[in-house]
């Protein structure tokens, strides 16, 4: 979604607020701009729409010369992806320029306040009333004037704030949407990502909500947006988090496939206690008395996060003994949920950051819950707010479409599961073929990747058609949910899970010879019932292709297109299932020429609600 970048510094503001763009691409937009405070005391802009490839291309002709600037991608929510409703924003006077991140949810009233006194906006956003509101406020003191501007403000944001008339000088402050400085040597960056700061600094400041900064090029000062000082740490981005190009890889979908085994090693390294069969989950900080207390789970997330919590569900009444339940995030403060105080909270987000997902761990808090937050990305708003929970170290994912945070969320809720069972009635040996299968998992997944070229030229045969069911059943039919929503994120084609059992309420009226069905048929228990699905739906001329386990010869009757995956228990049948699905959905994405890095109208980290 909406990515900021500033830089305030004494070389070329240009060059890092162009790499910063670059690397906030992969979380989805439609138009980019720039500011630079120039050498002859005037701000200049730059804006276009589509790829930052093309502000690039503006900047190499006509040059932002200066040492000062702030730089945008925009996802449209108010007005068009435009010229016009590209950020930076300026105030009537064009001496005050404001990326923005978020929503002002009062902008109507405050866009007809500021017309009433005379102002006529350029833009149909409702980020514009921030140059002018400011500027409203502003005499000769730009922090207050930041200040007294939003505390007008209604809603979230993340703001960089950039002056004509004090040069070298960035305002940054945060509510509800990630601010983050960056730390260098005679300069400092803001940024809404960390990822736009790598390439200029490991060294970083996580803003809390509430915030805001004066960021100069020697100085970074904190203070709340009351004008109390704080003391915010400096955080040091480990290297490897820093992530790396594409590789070999055509594209970052294909790398974050490939590099699952290690993904998941990387989730299970050093949690696992073979002898005790039993997982060591330190970021928990749960005593073993307040885990044995928990008496009911609820697991908030969006997308294939909300897809892995549905899988966390049957691992957690199966080896857990414990009830659970799932919660589409984006209902879960709205529902005002029954939680108890032995409820522990599980919110799931790669990101750390989806708006959803994030209200959802502040109403659990707020209840008084146990929240232990499932997170890929280290210093998040989620992971930080929560204090504790796991985090999958899976690496930098990049494309929009997630997968390997994907398969290290299933590992990690297996992880946790086995932690709550054996805390209760779990079996030492149970525990310990749970652990055994865990730290099969690299090669299984290796296995399934393997059969890349024939997952490849299934995908290429049934590349012209545009409507695909995807059927399971017990923890397969999660994975039917999350391998439908990977083809639709990258292929553009209609694609539905369903349960398999489902089908015939409703969806079996669509099918027919061109609407495929793919089948997860290495369930067990419930492979006999999967298969008189298959037969239902090949008794309407669906095409079915099946995913079936290596030697199984029972669903060789309906089809002749299989995609073998290695025989595993029911716990590790979503993830090598899933691996299969996704290289299915970015084969397919490719034979139909998507864009499948960011795929359209898609955002990485979804920060609205
Ligand atoms: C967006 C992404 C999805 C992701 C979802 C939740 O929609 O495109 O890939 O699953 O957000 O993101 P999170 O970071 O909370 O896991």
């Amino acid at each position: 979604m909406c990515g900021i970048v500033g830089y305030t510094g004494c070389s070329s503001a240009q060059s890092p607020l162009l790499e910063g763009l670059k690397r906030l691409e992969y979380r989805g937009y439609d138009s980019a701009g720039m500011s630079v405070l120039g050498k002859d005391g005037i701000l200049h802009t730059l804006k276009a729409v589509g790829k930052v490839r093309k502000l690039e291309e503006l900047a190499s002709q006509t040059p932002l010369e200066g040492a000062c600037g702030i730089a945008h991608t925009r996802w449209a929510t108010h007005g068009a992806p435009s010229e016009k409703n590209a950020h930076p924003h300026l105030d009537g006077a064009s001496r005050i320029a404001v990326v923005h991140n978020g929503i002002i949810e009062n902008y109507r009233d405050l866009r007809a306040e500021l017309e009433a006194e005379g102002e006529t906006f350029r833009s149909d956003t409702d980020s514009e009333v921030l140059p002018r509101l400011i500027a409203k406020y502003y005499s000769d003191d730009p922090v207050r004037a930041v200040e007294e501007a939003l505390q007008r403000v209604r809603g979230t944001f993340g703001v960089c704030v950039l002056f004509q008339d004090h040069p070298g000088l960035l305002i940054a402050a945060r509510s509800g949407s990630p601010v983050i400085l960056g730390i260098g040597k005679g300069f400092n960056m803001v940024a809404s990502d960390v990822c736009a700061l790598l390439a200029n600094s490991r060294d970083v400041i996580y803003l809390n909500d509430g915030d805001l900064a004066v960021v100069t090029p020697e100085d970074a000062e904190i203070r709340t947006l009351a004008n109390v000082p704080v003391n915010r740490e400096i955080s040091r981005i480990p290297k490897e988090e820093t992530g790396s190009g594409k590789g070999k890889y055509e594209h970052f979908m294909l790398k974050e496939i490939f590099e699952q085994p290690e993904s998941i090693g990387n989730t299970i390294r050093g949690r696992i206690i073979p002898e005790d069969g039993n997982a060591k989950l330190s970021g928990l900080n749960l005593s073993p008395r307040e885990l044995a207390e928990i008496s009911r789970i609820v697991i908030a997330g969006c997308g294939s996060s909300l897809h892995s919590g549905l899988i966390g569900e049957y691992y957690f009444e199966e080896i857990a003994g414990i009830p659970a339940e799932v919660e589409q995030a984006a209902e879960f403060r709205y529902r005002n949920p029954i939680i108890e105080p032995n409820t522990l909270v599980i919110p799931i987000s790669q990101s750390g950051e989806t708006a959803d997902t994030l209200a959802a761990t502040r109403e659990a808090m707020q209840k008084g819950a146990t929240v232990a937050a499932i997170s890929n990305v280290v210093g998040s708003t989620i992971a930080r707010e929560c204090g504790r929970g796991i985090y999958l170290h899976a690496g930098p994912e990049i494309s929009v479409a997630s997968t390997k945070a994907f398969t290290c969320q299933v590992t990690a809720l297996w992880l946790l599961a086995l932690r709550l069972g054996r805390n209760r009635r779990l079996s030492n040996e149970l525990g310990r073929q749970s652990c055994a299968e865990l730290q099969r998992l690299p090669e299984l997944i290796q296995r399934v990747l393997n059969q890349y070229d024939h997952v490849a030229a299934l995908a290429k045969k049934f590349s012209g058609m545009n409507d695909f069911f995807f059927i399971g059943r017990g923890f397969l039919y999660p994975v039917a949910l999350e391998g439908a929503l990977k083809l639709k994120e990258v292929s553009y084609v209609h694609a539905e899970g369903y349960h398999a059992a489902e089908l015939k309420h409703g969806p079996i009226s669509l099918l027919g010879e061109n609407v495929p069905v793919i089948a997860l048929a290495n369930c067990i228990p419930g492979q006999e019932k999967l298969l008189g699905n298959m037969q239902e739906c090949r008794a309407r001329k669906s095409p079915v292709i099946a995913v079936a386990t290596e030697g199984d010869p029972s669903v060789e009757a309906f089809t002749e297109d299989i995609i073998r995956v290695p025989e595993t228990s029911r716990y590790a049948a979503p993830l090598v299932t899933v691996v299969a699905l996704q290289m299915f959905a970015y084969c397919f994405a490719g034979e139909r020429g998507c864009e499948i890095d960011q795929p359209r109208n898609l955002a990485k980290s979804v920060t609205v609600e």
